[in-house]
Protein backbone atom coordinates (compact mmCIF):
# COMPACT_ATOMS: atom_id res chain seq x y z
CA UNK A 1 0.00 0.00 0.00
CA UNK A 2 1.71 3.66 -1.38
CA UNK A 3 0.08 6.52 -0.46
CA UNK A 4 0.25 9.65 -2.46
CA UNK A 5 0.21 13.66 -1.78
CA UNK A 6 -3.12 13.70 -3.55
CA UNK A 7 -5.27 11.88 -0.97
CA UNK A 8 -5.24 8.14 -2.88
CA UNK A 9 -3.87 5.19 -1.80
CA UNK A 10 -2.18 2.56 -3.84
CA UNK A 11 -4.24 -0.36 -3.09
CA UNK A 12 -3.85 -4.22 -4.58
CA UNK A 13 -2.52 -1.73 -7.67
CA UNK A 14 -5.96 0.67 -7.58
CA UNK A 15 -6.10 4.26 -7.14
CA UNK A 16 -8.39 4.60 -4.40
CA UNK A 17 -9.28 7.49 -2.13
CA UNK A 18 -6.80 8.04 1.10
CA UNK A 19 -8.01 7.33 5.22
CA UNK A 20 -10.25 4.58 5.07
CA UNK A 21 -11.48 3.99 8.27
CA UNK A 22 -10.23 0.14 7.66
CA UNK A 23 -8.03 -1.77 5.51
CA UNK A 24 -6.25 -5.05 4.71
CA UNK A 25 -5.53 -6.72 2.26
CA UNK A 26 -8.92 -7.68 0.99
CA UNK A 27 -11.19 -5.36 2.24
CA UNK A 28 -11.28 -1.50 1.97
CA UNK A 29 -13.66 0.57 4.43
CA UNK A 30 -14.49 3.87 4.08
CA UNK A 31 -16.91 5.45 6.63
CA UNK A 32 -18.35 8.43 4.71
CA UNK A 33 -21.37 9.28 2.60
CA UNK A 34 -20.97 7.02 -0.68
CA UNK A 35 -21.74 10.59 -2.57
CA UNK A 36 -18.49 11.23 -1.96
CA UNK A 37 -16.22 8.22 -2.18
CA UNK A 38 -17.73 7.22 -5.27
CA UNK A 39 -16.69 9.73 -7.45
CA UNK A 40 -13.24 9.08 -6.67
CA UNK A 41 -13.22 5.78 -7.45
CA UNK A 42 -11.32 4.89 -10.85
CA UNK A 43 -13.07 4.26 -14.37
CA UNK A 44 -13.86 0.59 -15.17
CA UNK A 45 -11.80 -0.48 -11.43
CA UNK A 46 -15.01 -2.65 -10.07
CA UNK A 47 -15.80 -6.21 -11.19
CA UNK A 48 -19.38 -6.26 -9.27
CA UNK A 49 -21.15 -4.12 -7.85
CA UNK A 50 -23.40 -5.69 -4.88
CA UNK A 51 -25.32 -3.93 -3.08
CA UNK A 52 -28.39 -2.90 -0.44
CA UNK A 53 -29.45 0.44 -0.51
CA UNK A 54 -32.13 2.27 1.46
CA UNK A 55 -35.77 0.86 -0.20
CA UNK A 56 -37.62 3.87 0.45
CA UNK A 57 -40.22 2.20 2.74
CA UNK A 58 -40.50 3.26 5.88
CA UNK A 59 -43.57 5.97 4.75
CA UNK A 60 -45.27 2.34 4.41
CA UNK A 61 -44.51 1.64 8.41
CA UNK A 62 -47.47 0.71 10.56
CA UNK A 63 -45.09 1.33 13.68
CA UNK A 64 -43.95 -1.19 15.65
CA UNK A 65 -46.60 -3.86 17.00
CA UNK A 66 -46.21 -4.49 20.87
CA UNK A 67 -47.69 -8.18 21.72
CA UNK A 68 -48.00 -9.56 24.97
CA UNK A 69 -47.62 -13.07 24.32
CA UNK A 70 -44.21 -12.49 21.94
CA UNK A 71 -41.31 -10.08 21.31
CA UNK A 72 -42.43 -6.46 19.88
CA UNK A 73 -42.79 -7.30 15.75
CA UNK A 74 -40.30 -4.42 13.95
CA UNK A 75 -42.12 -2.66 11.06
CA UNK A 76 -39.78 0.55 11.69
CA UNK A 77 -37.19 0.38 9.27
CA UNK A 78 -34.22 3.12 10.49
CA UNK A 79 -33.39 6.12 10.03
CA UNK A 80 -31.16 5.86 6.69
CA UNK A 81 -34.46 4.65 5.07
CA UNK A 82 -35.99 7.75 5.60
CA UNK A 83 -33.87 10.10 3.12
CA UNK A 84 -35.42 9.14 -0.55
CA UNK A 85 -33.36 6.76 -2.52
CA UNK A 86 -33.57 7.61 -6.35
CA UNK A 87 -32.06 4.73 -8.91
CA UNK A 88 -31.14 7.25 -11.18
CA UNK A 89 -28.90 9.22 -8.91
CA UNK A 90 -26.75 6.38 -8.73
CA UNK A 91 -26.41 5.65 -12.55
CA UNK A 92 -23.51 7.14 -14.09
CA UNK A 93 -21.47 6.21 -10.88
CA UNK A 94 -21.99 2.53 -10.93
CA UNK A 95 -21.73 2.72 -15.11
CA UNK A 96 -18.37 4.60 -14.93
CA UNK A 97 -16.25 2.41 -12.00
CA UNK A 98 -17.62 -1.06 -13.70
CA UNK A 99 -15.62 -3.22 -15.82
CA UNK A 100 -17.20 -3.96 -19.24
CA UNK A 101 -17.59 -7.67 -18.29
CA UNK A 102 -19.00 -6.72 -14.74
CA UNK A 103 -22.40 -7.18 -12.74
CA UNK A 104 -24.51 -5.13 -11.02
CA UNK A 105 -26.75 -6.36 -7.94
CA UNK A 106 -28.71 -4.32 -5.80
CA UNK A 107 -31.52 -5.17 -3.44
CA UNK A 108 -34.26 -3.65 -3.54
CA UNK A 109 -38.34 -2.98 -2.75
CA UNK A 110 -41.18 -3.33 -4.83
CA UNK A 111 -42.12 0.63 -4.41
CA UNK A 112 -38.47 0.73 -6.13
CA UNK A 113 -38.75 -2.07 -8.81
CA UNK A 114 -39.85 0.04 -11.44
CA UNK A 115 -37.57 2.75 -10.90
CA UNK A 116 -34.27 0.76 -11.03
CA UNK A 117 -35.89 -0.98 -14.51
CA UNK A 118 -37.35 2.83 -16.22
CA UNK A 119 -33.27 3.98 -15.36
CA UNK A 120 -30.74 0.60 -15.69
CA UNK A 121 -32.77 -1.29 -18.51
CA UNK A 122 -31.81 1.10 -21.12
CA UNK A 123 -28.33 1.76 -19.98
CA UNK A 124 -27.15 -1.91 -20.13
CA UNK A 125 -27.92 -5.21 -22.59
CA UNK A 126 -29.83 -7.01 -19.49
CA UNK A 127 -31.98 -6.50 -16.55
CA UNK A 128 -33.07 -9.22 -14.58
CA UNK A 129 -33.92 -9.74 -11.09
CA UNK A 130 -33.65 -12.16 -8.47
CA UNK A 131 -35.96 -13.21 -5.92
CA UNK A 132 -34.65 -13.93 -2.13
CA UNK A 133 -37.17 -16.25 -0.37
CA UNK A 134 -37.11 -15.42 3.53
CA UNK A 135 -38.16 -18.86 5.24
CA UNK A 136 -38.94 -17.25 7.99
CA UNK A 137 -40.63 -14.00 7.74
CA UNK A 138 -42.05 -11.99 10.32
CA UNK A 139 -45.63 -13.32 11.02
CA UNK A 140 -48.56 -10.94 9.81
CA UNK A 141 -50.52 -11.04 13.26
CA UNK A 142 -54.06 -9.55 11.56
CA UNK A 143 -53.98 -11.87 8.70
CA UNK A 144 -54.87 -9.41 6.39
CA UNK A 145 -52.77 -10.02 3.78
CA UNK A 146 -49.60 -12.09 2.30
CA UNK A 147 -46.55 -11.92 4.56
CA UNK A 148 -43.49 -9.90 3.28
CA UNK A 149 -41.30 -13.29 2.23
CA UNK A 150 -40.24 -12.04 -0.89
CA UNK A 151 -37.10 -9.62 -1.37
CA UNK A 152 -36.09 -8.77 -4.68
CA UNK A 153 -32.68 -8.28 -6.14
CA UNK A 154 -31.68 -6.43 -9.56
CA UNK A 155 -29.33 -7.71 -11.90
CA UNK A 156 -27.58 -5.85 -14.94
CA UNK A 157 -25.20 -6.51 -17.13
CA UNK A 158 -23.79 -6.09 -20.55
CA UNK A 159 -22.58 -9.10 -22.98
CA UNK A 160 -19.63 -10.67 -22.26
CA UNK A 161 -19.85 -9.81 -18.74
CA UNK A 162 -18.59 -12.75 -16.45
CA UNK A 163 -20.89 -15.21 -15.41
CA UNK A 164 -20.17 -18.88 -14.01
CA UNK A 165 -23.30 -20.62 -15.20
CA UNK A 166 -23.43 -24.43 -13.05
CA UNK A 167 -26.37 -26.12 -14.43
CA UNK A 168 -29.66 -25.31 -15.37
CA UNK A 169 -31.25 -26.77 -12.17
CA UNK A 170 -29.13 -24.30 -10.24
CA UNK A 171 -29.79 -21.27 -12.45
CA UNK A 172 -33.15 -20.45 -11.02
CA UNK A 173 -33.60 -16.50 -10.28
CA UNK A 174 -34.82 -17.31 -6.84
CA UNK A 175 -32.70 -18.41 -3.68
CA UNK A 176 -34.19 -19.75 -0.46
CA UNK A 177 -32.70 -18.60 2.85
CA UNK A 178 -33.96 -17.61 6.66
CA UNK A 179 -33.45 -14.21 7.35
CA UNK A 180 -30.09 -13.53 9.27
CA UNK A 181 -30.39 -15.47 12.95
CA UNK A 182 -28.46 -17.07 15.56
CA UNK A 183 -24.79 -16.95 15.86
CA UNK A 184 -24.34 -15.05 12.18
CA UNK A 185 -27.00 -12.30 14.02
CA UNK A 186 -24.60 -9.28 14.88
CA UNK A 187 -26.10 -7.95 18.08
CA UNK A 188 -25.53 -5.14 20.03
CA UNK A 189 -26.15 -2.97 17.70
CA UNK A 190 -28.54 -5.08 15.86
CA UNK A 191 -28.45 -4.00 12.13
CA UNK A 192 -32.26 -3.99 11.03
CA UNK A 193 -31.45 -5.51 7.56
CA UNK A 194 -28.54 -7.77 7.52
CA UNK A 195 -28.26 -9.93 4.86
CA UNK A 196 -27.43 -13.77 5.34
CA UNK A 197 -24.00 -14.59 3.94
CA UNK A 198 -25.76 -17.74 1.86
CA UNK A 199 -27.21 -15.10 -0.65
CA UNK A 200 -24.39 -12.99 -1.04
CA UNK A 201 -21.92 -16.00 -1.39
CA UNK A 202 -24.56 -17.28 -4.23
CA UNK A 203 -24.58 -13.89 -6.04
CA UNK A 204 -20.76 -13.54 -5.54
CA UNK A 205 -20.19 -16.68 -7.10
CA UNK A 206 -22.23 -16.76 -9.65
CA UNK A 207 -20.91 -13.23 -11.19
CA UNK A 208 -17.46 -13.01 -10.14
CA UNK A 209 -14.12 -14.72 -10.22
CA UNK A 210 -11.54 -15.29 -7.50
CA UNK A 211 -9.19 -12.03 -6.93
CA UNK A 212 -11.96 -9.72 -8.43
CA UNK A 213 -12.92 -6.58 -7.31
CA UNK A 214 -16.63 -5.91 -4.84
CA UNK A 215 -17.86 -3.03 -4.23
CA UNK A 216 -20.83 -2.20 -1.62
CA UNK A 217 -21.42 1.67 -1.78
CA UNK A 218 -24.09 0.76 1.27
CA UNK A 219 -22.24 -1.66 3.01
CA UNK A 220 -24.41 -1.66 6.48
CA UNK A 221 -22.86 -4.72 8.70
CA UNK A 222 -20.88 -5.25 6.10
CA UNK A 223 -21.72 -8.57 5.03
CA UNK A 224 -20.89 -7.92 1.32
CA UNK A 225 -17.50 -7.61 2.94
CA UNK A 226 -17.49 -10.94 4.96
CA UNK A 227 -19.01 -12.80 2.08
CA UNK A 228 -16.17 -12.02 -0.64
CA UNK A 229 -13.47 -12.27 1.67
CA UNK A 230 -14.72 -16.22 2.35
CA UNK A 231 -14.86 -16.55 -1.41
CA UNK A 232 -11.44 -14.77 -2.34
CA UNK A 233 -12.47 -11.47 -3.49
CA UNK A 234 -11.33 -7.87 -3.11
CA UNK A 235 -14.03 -5.47 -1.32
CA UNK A 236 -14.52 -1.82 -1.11
CA UNK A 237 -17.30 -1.35 1.29
CA UNK A 238 -19.00 2.56 2.28
CA UNK A 239 -21.07 3.12 5.28
CA UNK A 240 -22.43 6.21 6.54
CA UNK A 241 -22.91 5.21 10.05
CA UNK A 242 -19.97 4.34 12.15
CA UNK A 243 -21.73 2.02 14.62
CA UNK A 244 -22.39 -0.18 11.35
CA UNK A 245 -18.60 0.35 10.09
CA UNK A 246 -17.82 -0.59 13.83
CA UNK A 247 -19.72 -4.15 13.32
CA UNK A 248 -18.41 -4.91 9.59
CA UNK A 249 -14.50 -4.52 11.39
CA UNK A 250 -16.02 -6.87 14.40
CA UNK A 251 -17.20 -9.09 11.56
CA UNK A 252 -14.12 -9.50 9.63
CA UNK A 253 -11.83 -9.94 12.25
CA UNK A 254 -13.83 -12.69 13.85
CA UNK A 255 -14.03 -14.45 10.14
CA UNK A 256 -10.01 -13.76 10.26
CA UNK A 257 -9.45 -15.40 13.51
CA UNK A 258 -11.72 -18.39 12.12
CA UNK A 259 -9.77 -18.75 8.76
CA UNK A 260 -6.42 -18.49 10.53
CA UNK A 261 -7.64 -21.53 12.65
CA UNK A 262 -9.21 -23.53 10.20
CA UNK A 263 -5.35 -23.12 8.57
CA UNK A 264 -3.44 -24.37 11.40
CA UNK A 265 -1.78 -28.00 10.49
CA UNK A 266 -2.83 -30.14 12.66
CA UNK A 267 -0.83 -30.90 15.87
C1 LIG B 1 -30.14 -1.83 3.68
S1 LIG B 1 -28.79 -1.36 4.65
C2 LIG B 1 -27.50 -2.48 4.15
C3 LIG B 1 -27.47 -3.74 4.99
C4 LIG B 1 -26.35 -4.69 4.60
N1 LIG B 1 -26.64 -5.35 3.35
C5 LIG B 1 -26.10 -5.74 5.69
O1 LIG B 1 -26.13 -6.95 5.39
O2 LIG B 1 -25.87 -5.34 6.84
C6 LIG B 1 -28.33 0.16 3.93
C7 LIG B 1 -27.16 0.85 4.61
O3 LIG B 1 -26.79 1.99 3.84
C8 LIG B 1 -26.30 3.00 4.71
N2 LIG B 1 -26.41 4.27 3.98
C9 LIG B 1 -27.53 5.00 3.71
N3 LIG B 1 -27.22 6.07 2.96
C10 LIG B 1 -25.87 6.01 2.73
C11 LIG B 1 -24.95 6.83 2.01
N4 LIG B 1 -25.37 7.94 1.37
N5 LIG B 1 -23.64 6.46 1.96
C12 LIG B 1 -23.21 5.34 2.61
N6 LIG B 1 -24.04 4.54 3.33
C13 LIG B 1 -25.34 4.86 3.39
C14 LIG B 1 -27.20 2.86 5.95
O4 LIG B 1 -26.60 3.39 7.11
C15 LIG B 1 -27.44 1.35 6.02
O5 LIG B 1 -26.57 0.74 6.94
Amino acid sequence: MHRGNDGSMNWNGLEIPDNPYFYDEDVVIYNADCREILPRLLDKSIDLVLTDPPYNLSSYSTGNMELSWRKTINNDLAEWDLNSFEPAEWLSDFMRVLKPTGNIFAFTSYNLMGKWHEVFDPAFDTFQYMVWHKTNPVPKIRRAGFLNSCELIICVWDKGHTWNFTNQKEMHNFIQSPICMGNERVKNPVHPTQKPLKVLEHIIKLASDEGDTVLDPFLGSGTTAVASKLLNRKCIGIEISEKYCEIAVKRLSQQVMKLNIKEQPDA
